[in-house]
């Protein structure tokens, strides 16, 4: 069985972190977001992941070189001239995912996690004998999202409805993906170091070759690879990127995101700053914003 991943978006949502790597690379519980995917995909038989890439596919093929050999996969590459968006990616592939055979395949965008319920989503798919089938969730705000209406029994799509403006009736239902029950780091090569009198949690990824010093408090925040958190600084709901240092005594915190290898002074106060690469923090942020 094989699968496609669309991996050549642009990522801007997730700056300040994509424009350090591309999204699909950005770790989530330490692990790059596309690598839970593919072991994922591993997992439930698929034997070649196509890649389905616009830009600097070296990138991300030299990255994922290793994981071949390690996850026994085959990782192939279906490059674009120009964006194609989503259908586009998947008629360009055409050839390398449909073998004759009538097997199905997978298309993931590489952006989203989840526990991955793709057995039961084969089994689905079987048994309705349709065209495709569709994973989706339930949102609060569906206002904010394509809409998906469904007849309840069958799981039939009835309709795609684009961000709707008014409420789109109850009917909308899906191969409901359940809530996450909770989700295990990555621990292989995740030797940090951690201070005397810290506490940490709840819901805190912190990456390898960090140093975290002592009296540091932690949580709802993902610490990247070999960022250094000193003295009593604490950090709350935020993301902290690869290679950044945060001052004794800083508090960093509602949705602050710093980019890679930045530094936060000491005694700083960031309030939901957005950071961009390698810059230097000498005076507190004191409301949402993005510093350049
Ligand atoms: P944003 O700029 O934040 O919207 O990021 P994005 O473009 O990466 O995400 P979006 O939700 O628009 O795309 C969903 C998925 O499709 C992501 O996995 C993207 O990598 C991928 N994708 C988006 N546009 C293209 C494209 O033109 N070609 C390919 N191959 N993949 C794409």
């Amino acid at each position: 069985m094989k699968a496609l991943i669309l991996v050549g978006g642009f990522g801007t949502r997730l700056r300040p972190l994509t424009l350090s790597v591309p999204k699909p690379l950005v770790e989530f519980a330490n692990k790059p977001m596309i690598l839970h995917q593919i072991e994922a995909l591993k997992a439930i038989g698929v034997t070649e992941v196509v890649l389905a890439i616009n830009y600097q596919p070296e990138v991300m093929m030299n990255f994922l070189k290793d994981f071949e050999t390690k996850l026994e996969i085959k990782i192939t590459c279906s490059q674009e001239t120009e964006p194609l968006g989503t259908a586009g990616p998947l008629a360009l592939a055409r050839d390398k995912l449909i073998d004759g055979s009538g097997e199905p395949f997978f298309v993931l965008n590489s952006d989203v996690i989840s526990e991955y319920p793709l057995k039961q989503m084969m089994e689905f798919h079987k048994v309705h004998g349709g065209e495709a089938s569709i994973m989706v969730t339930k949102v609060d705000e569906p206002s904010k999202y394509g809409v998906v209406v469904m007849e309840e029994s069958t799981g039939k799509v009835e309709k795609f409805v684009e961000k709707p403006k008014i409420f789109v009736e109850d009917k909308l239902y899906a191969m409901v993906l359940p809530g996450f029950s909770g989700w295990t780091l990555d621990s292989q090569e995740t030797i940090s170091l951690i201070g005397e009198g810290c506490l940490i949690g709840p819901d805190v990824a912190i990456g390898p070759g960090c140093i975290v010093e002592s009296g540091v408090r932690l949580s709802r925040c993902s610490v990247m690879r070999g960022v250094r958190i000193k003295k009593h600084a604490c950090i709350s709901s935020s993301i902290i990127g690869w290679h950044s240092t945060v001052g004794q005594w800083a508090r960093v915190e509602n949705l602050t995101i710093l980019g890679e290898d930045v530094h936060v002074c000491d005694e700083i106060y960031s309030n939901g700053g957005v950071v961009l690469p390698h810059k230097e923090i000498k005076s507190s942020i004191l409301k949402p914003e993005i510093v350049m």
